[in-house]
């Protein structure tokens, strides 16, 4: 007897939209060739807004190569989509267009923006926020804070690098010695430790501090100089984050940071807490106390910076001091940094695909709840749903 056909025609196939972005700067895109190919190859039908990669140097003709379909009319995309990748959260229009029990995958900010996650939630959509990955063994591989965080430590150091006006290796020259530049790395997390090992390959002298005591010896085993904040006891909170710290802690941190911040060429501040505003480290009277010349790239300016003195994406120069916040360095390498996001994202729909090849949420698993904020018209996230009133 024959035996039945499980292929699926189709019109049966769940299909995923790859939107492209519109957030100003943003050069990043959800979806690449390569991972395309895999979904296709997992049955799933793939549409993609024409002109999506274009900015990270995927052109529609590597997509259609794969078996994407180019899309020229979004809004039906939108409309139609089962679920959406997307790097940057949807416009309140966009969400308005999407279909009940479809799924959203996106930085969706959801801390600050409340407003948005309840809006998804009435929409009936299940939405997954990045940012909300935990931080386990097992969800590595869609971590996208890290893969992003990553390119962001990379990226602060060669930008401060160049706009810097001394070399950062120590150089024997025929006109004499050139002494190595010194860097100070403010937070030692994923972005961190990057600067440091990126400033460590280009030769400099690299000093780093961190709330967290354990990171003493990552730092150490890439040629860093950690610098201890001896009195002051650990500053680890739940999950290997910092937790908020007292006034009096943050002032006697800057105290013994101030004499590694003086003689310093280049800061690169990376400090964060979840959810929070960025702890600031570096203040104005500090900055002064740098050499003219120096050079210092906030990382955390998109919350609020590490710096007094830095403004979000804009130039400050102060007493000869260069201060650059970058909201959004990893839109600066958008082509790794949209192929890692991209495979973060792929990663994660496995996990909500079932063997069938339906989109399915499966139950009580620990990564897929981690990153879920929002399903069945209600916020479900344990750390979000507190702050909807
Ligand atoms: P983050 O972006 O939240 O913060 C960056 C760094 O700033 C952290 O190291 C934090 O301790 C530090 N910081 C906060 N307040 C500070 C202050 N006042 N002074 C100096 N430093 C301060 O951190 P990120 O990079 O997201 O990593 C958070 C944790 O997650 C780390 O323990 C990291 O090792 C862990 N992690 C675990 C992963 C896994 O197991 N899958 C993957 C990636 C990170």
């Amino acid at each position: 007897m024959p035996r039945a056909s499980t292929r699926r025609e189709p019109a049966e196939m769940p299909t995923i939209f790859v939107p492209k972005e519109t957030a100003p700067g943003e050069r990043r895109v959800a979806a690449v060739p390569e991972t395309v190919k895999r979904l296709v190859g997992a049955k799933l039908a793939v549409q993609v807004e024409s002109g999506a990669g274009d900015a990270a140097g995927f052109p529609d003709d590597a997509y259609a190569a794969v078996g994407a379909q180019i899309v020229t009319e979004p809004r039906a995309a939108w409309a139609s989509a089962d679920a959406v990748f997307r790097v940057q959260a949807p416009r309140a229009d966009e969400v308005g267009r999407m279909k009940h029990g479809a799924l959203l995958f996106a930085l969706l900010d959801p801390y600050r923006n409340v407003a948005l996650a309840k809006l998804i939630a009435a929409q009936g959509v299940t939405a997954f926020a990045m940012e909300l990955v935990p931080r386990t063994t097992r969800a590595q591989a869609i971590d996208v804070l890290s893969s992003q965080a990553s390119i962001a430590g990379y990226k602060a150091v060669l930008l401060a690098a160049s706009r810097l006006g001394k070399y950062f290796p120590l150089l024997m020259t025929a006109a004499g010695t050139i002494q190595p530049s010194r860097v100070v790395v403010l937070g030692a997390g994923v972005a961190g430790l990057m600067a440091l090992a990126t400033a460590k390959r280009l030769g400099a002298v690299v000093e780093v501090s961190d709330v967290r005591p354990a990171v003493k010896e990552q730092v150490e085993s890439l040629g860093g100089r950690f610098i201890d904040l001896p009195e002051l006891g650990s500053g680890e909170g739940a999950g290997g984050y910092a937790k908020e710290l007292t006034p009096e802690f943050l002032a006697k941190q800057r105290e013994i940071l101030t004499a590694r911040i003086q003689v310093a060429d280049v800061v690169i501040t990376t400090a964060q807490v979840p959810g929070k505003k960025a702890p600031v480290l570096l203040t104005r009277e500090m900055v002064e106390g740098m050499k003219p010349g120096g050079v210092v790239v906030d990382i955390a300016a998109a919350q609020g910076g590490n710096c007094e003195l830095t403004k979000a994406d804009e130039e400050v120069v102060h007493r000869g001091v260069l201060i650059l916040g970058p909201s959004n360095l990893p839109a600066s390498v958008p082509q790794d940094a949209s192929l890692l996001y991209a495979r973060n994202l792929q990663t994660l729909l496995k996990l909500v695909t079932t063997k069938e090849g339906e989109l399915k949420l499966p139950e009580g698993d620990e990564v897929v709840d981690g990153t879920c904020l929002c399903r069945d018209g209600r916020i479900t996230h344990p750390q979000i749903a507190p702050l909807v009133d």
